[in-house]
């Protein structure tokens, strides 16, 4: 297994059209099916830096703002920011476009953490990630202190641990 592998790697574009078969009754695209696209998209980017199975752990808060409508072309965008042992995390960007009206809209941008796993569904270790731009160095730089919060509300670490997490708010300082 590689031990370390570059951001650029992981990087996966999907893209889909949205048909009545994905819409509500106002002809917008439905929030599951976007989450379903984005946890593939994800998924693959995951697959792409661990060379694994990877199973979704977690998906942050994604707010809907902006309606996607009946016939918009949807980019999905997906990198892996941080490997951590055997976690990933995952950067999601969706772009809803309307091509005949010359429209292109960034609708939705979230974070999964996806697990590489065993055969038998057992975490297995994935390669370190290596961040190359400024961007990618941003990413990387908050996955630690976003990895810390979801394994607070996950209740899988103590806010006490949370170190880099509480630095941003000066807790536990004098
Ligand atoms: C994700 C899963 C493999 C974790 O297994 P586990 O026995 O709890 O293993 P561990 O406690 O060793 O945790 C393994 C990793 O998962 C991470 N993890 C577990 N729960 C998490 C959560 N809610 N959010 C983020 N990361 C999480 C841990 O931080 C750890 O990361 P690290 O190895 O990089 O330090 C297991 O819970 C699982 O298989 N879940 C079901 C996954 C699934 O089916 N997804 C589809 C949903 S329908």
């Amino acid at each position: 297994m590689a031990k370390q592998k570059f951001a650029k790697e992981s990087v996966t574009i999907m893209t889909e059209m949205v048909f009545p078969n994905d819409t509500n009754a106002l002809n917008n695209l439905m929030g599951g099916r976007l989450m379903h696209w984005m946890d593939i998209v994800a998924a693959i980017a995951a697959q792409k830096h661990s060379n694994r199975i990877v199973v979704t752990a977690s998906a942050d808060s994604i707010s809907f703002k902006e309606p996607i409508n009946l016939g918009n072309v949807v980019t999905l965008r997906s990198q892996v920011t941080r490997a951590f042992n055997s976690s990933m995390e995952v950067f999601i960007e969706v772009t809803a476009e309307d091509i005949p009206a010359r429209k292109k809209l960034t609708t939705h941008r979230a974070y999964f953490t996806f697990v590489a796993v065993d055969q038998n569904g057992g975490p297995i270790e994935v390669p370190e990630l290596i961040p190359e731009t400024p961007e990618e160095i941003e990413h990387f730089d908050g996955a630690l202190r976003r990895r810390q919060l979801r394994l607070v509300l996950a209740k899988r670490m103590k806010p006490e641990d949370a170190v880099e997490l509480k630095s941003i708010f000066n807790i536990g300082e004098k």
